[in-house]
């Protein structure tokens, strides 16, 4: 079991060049299954999601090749159409593989998917829009097999939720199926344009991406192209928080400011100073971090779940109280127990967390719950006085891209164990 031993209360200053997006980077992986010939996908973040999500690859018979951040992805011939179901509970994402899928091979057999314990998470609407576009669903003991009897066709599919994975999946598999796909109140979040760009240069025909309604005209076949992956939004706003709860200055390289204004106006909030071109931010965190007196987690271009963790770290410093109200997951402020360990004053109820500033966190054994809570536990250590032994890594490494390396360079005190 590896940890993070980490000696908190050095300012972070320095240069940092924001990964790839994990979050794009794994339904484009996905997308690569739909095409024939070569697809090559650069500012790959090197992360086990993204090693699980080449295994699952893998087993359907494609071959991938890692290296230097760029993933090659051949899938001239898929051989398996059951993703295994070792491979399923590794992460949440393994499920956007049945919308490709069904989309390649017509079938699919696959289990629940594992990952972040956030709350229940159904998969409620993929299946709904699947069995909607000509799919038949079998469950038995927890495995669902999947056939396309008469064929995979267009639909018309309004999500009661703008889920994000369920947009994702519904795309995957309309690309190449027959017909008209249109999807209404779809999730507008940057990493779907992503895909959306990915799938366009590929062959396919789609428009409304970043809106909430999605049009596919499903094609023939999609032939694989050299990719960049987006910068990563939420590893972003991780290492904004680093600097403001260091009281550091960064700048942030290779950033795509537009996908951040919702994160970026909170940290000017707090009494940070963030001055941006397209792909740099310089930030500073201001002497006194002010406190936000209402901030609610939503769909983009609200303010994101993923980032709630990490700004609740920074907010444990604020000079005031702060309320946040958790509306994406019911169950979303697993890090809470961890920072009060480090002093912090959070009192949770359901999907409200009420945070009382306090002057200074302290360092503590602690544990990462998942991989947001456990970033803003590593943040948090940072801005500790004293030593930090944060262990359940494995958490951490599920999005991050090497940070001790990065943090390390820009000043900070952090070991890998
Ligand atoms: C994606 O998860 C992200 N994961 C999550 O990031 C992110 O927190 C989430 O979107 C919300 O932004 C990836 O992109 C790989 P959802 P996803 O479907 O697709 C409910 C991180 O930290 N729902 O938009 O699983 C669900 O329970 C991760 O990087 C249903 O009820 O999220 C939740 O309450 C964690 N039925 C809400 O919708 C369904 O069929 C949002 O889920 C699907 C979802």
């Amino acid at each position: 079991m590896q940890k993070f031993v980490i000696h908190g209360g050095r300012r972070l200053e320095g240069d940092i060049t924001v990964q790839g997006a994990k979050n794009s980077a794994l339904p484009i992986l996905s997308a690569a299954m739909l095409c024939t010939g070569e697809s090559v996908l650069e500012n790959c973040p090197e992360l086990s999601d993204v090693y699980a999500a080449c295994q699952i690859l893998t087993s359907a018979g494609c071959h991938c090749r890692m290296q230097n951040h760029t993933v090659s992805v051949q899938a001239d011939v898929i051989r398996n159409s059951e993703i295994p179901e070792s491979l399923m509970q590794e992460m949440r994402s393994s499920v956007i593989f049945l919308g490709a899928m069904l989309g390649r091979t017509g079938n699919c057999i696959l289990g629940y998917p594992g990952g972040c314990e956030l709350g229940a998470r159904p998969i409620d609407l993929h299946l709904q829009a699947f069995q909607k576009m000509g799919v038949k669903i079998q469950e038995e003991n927890g495995i669902f097999t999947c056939t396309t009897p008469n064929g995979l066709h267009g639909a018309k599919i309004h999500l009661q939720f703008p889920s994000v994975g369920a947009t994702e999946n519904i795309m995957l598999a309309s690309v190449l199926a027959k017909g008209e796909t249109v999807i209404t109140n779809a999730a507008r979040e940057p990493e779907i344009v992503d895909l959306a760009n990915y799938l366009r240069k590929c062959g396919a025909n789609l428009a409304g991406e970043g809106s909430s309604t999605i049009m596919i005209q499903g094609v023939r076949k999609l032939t694989g192209c050299t990719y960049r992956i987006m910068p990563d939004r939420i590893v972003t706003a991780t290492w904004l928080a680093a600097a403001a709860v260091t009281g550091g200055a960064v700048r942030l390289l290779q950033a795509d400011t537009a996908s951040l204004e919702g994160i970026l106006d909170v940290f000017e909030q707090i009494n940070c100073h963030c001055s941006y071109t397209e792909n740099t931010i310089c930030f500073s965190a201001g002497n006194v971090l002010r406190p936000v007196r209402s901030l609610k987690t939503m769909p983009y271009p609200g303010f994101p779940t993923d980032a709630q963790a990490v700004v609740t770290t920074v907010l444990c410093k604020a000079n005031g109280t702060s309320v946040i109200e958790e509306t994406i997951f019911e169950n979303r402020f697993r890090h809470a127990d961890g920072l009060v360990r480090m002093g912090a004053d959070i009192q949770t109820a359901g999907r409200i967390a009420v945070i009382h500033g306090v002057r200074q966190l302290h360092g503590a054994p602690v544990s990462a719950t998942d991989l947001r809570g456990g970033a803003a536990l590593l943040v948090a250590g940072l801005g500790a006085q004293g030593e930090t032994v944060l262990t359940e890594i494995s958490h951490i490494d599920r999005g991050y891209d090497a940070p001790e390396s990065l943090l390390r360079n820009i000043g900070a005190d952090i070991r890998r164990i």
